[in-house]
């Protein structure tokens, strides 16, 4: 297996200017993934989970630092190599979900396979199908995403993050809408993909359970990675991996 760091990350920050002057959003956050590996990230409100996502996914552009993903300098990247390394390896579930709304369940799933092209429509509507069964969709298909539930919806983003058997996949509270068991499913999924495809999970979440889960913890404070609270027998330094007991 290639040990380079799917995820390399050096004094990243974010900052914005709006009316009332700068915003220091993420200030210096180093952090590393390994190939495989599954990250948590956790923290309060507002401390910038959702921004460190998205700068990790290539989604929006850091003020200072560096990101590499999967071996790519994301600094400096135009938008549109982004968004062509983003359809090749990267599965993103947002905390809004962001589902197309005049497509179906189904045609939402299926969208990021037919804009990666190589699969015939008949082809990726029955892979798209197959995981909207995983995620106990199956008869719900044809609906569009106002006719569904928050956490039917959510369900559909995953299975739309997981078609293309992304090597990285990004999710912003995957559980968060959803009970007990039906989260637990969700967790079980994401977590075979992880270890069936080899794919490395950055998630960010506030349920302790799937942190646990996680190989890493990060935990960020108002912009800051901070010592993990959570592992109490964890390691001193929060750049090691602690090993998932599987
Ligand atoms: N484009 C922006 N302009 C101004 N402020 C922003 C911008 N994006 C994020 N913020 C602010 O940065 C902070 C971090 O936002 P972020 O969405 O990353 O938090 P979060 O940790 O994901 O919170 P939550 O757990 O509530 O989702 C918030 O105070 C937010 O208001
Ligand atoms: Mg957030």
């Amino acid at each position: 297996m290639n040990s380079d760091p799917v995820i390399e990350v050096r004094g990243l920050s974010k900052r914005v200017t709006d009316a009332t002057g700068e915003l220091t959003i993420l200030d210096g956050i180093d952090l590393s993934v390994p190939a495989g590996g599954s990250v948590a990230i956790v923290g309060a409100s507002g401390s910038g989970k959702s921004t460190l996502l998205g700068l990790l996914a290539g989604l929006d552009s850091a003020s200072a630092g560096s990101v590499r993903l999967l071996g790519h300098e994301l600094t400096g990247m135009a938008e549109d190599r982004r968004a062509a390394l983003r359809n090749g390896a990267v599965g993103f579930v947002f905390q809004s979900f962001q589902l197309m709304p005049h497509l179906s369940a189904l045609e939402n799933v299926a969208l990021p396979l037919e804009l990666q092209g190589g699969l015939s429509t008949r082809e990726a509507f029955t892979r798209a199908r197959a995981l909207l069964e995983r995620v106990g969709l199956g008869q719900r298909t044809g609906h569009y995403p106002k006719l569904l539930s928050g956490g039917e919806q959510q369900r559909v983003a995953l299975a739309r993050a997981f078609v293309t058997h992304p090597s990285v996949l990004f999710a912003d509270e995957p559980t968060g809408s959803l009970d007990a068991a039906t989260g637990h499913a969700v967790i079980d999924l994401m977590f075979e993909l992880n270890r069936a495809n080899g794919a490395t999970l950055v998630l960010v979440t506030h349920d302790i359970d799937l942190a646990r889960r996680c190989d890493t913890v990060v935990t960020i404070e108002a912009g800051r990675r901070v010592p993990n609270a959570l592992h109490a027998d964890g390691p001193e330094d929060a750049n090691d991996h602690i090993e998932a007991a599987r």
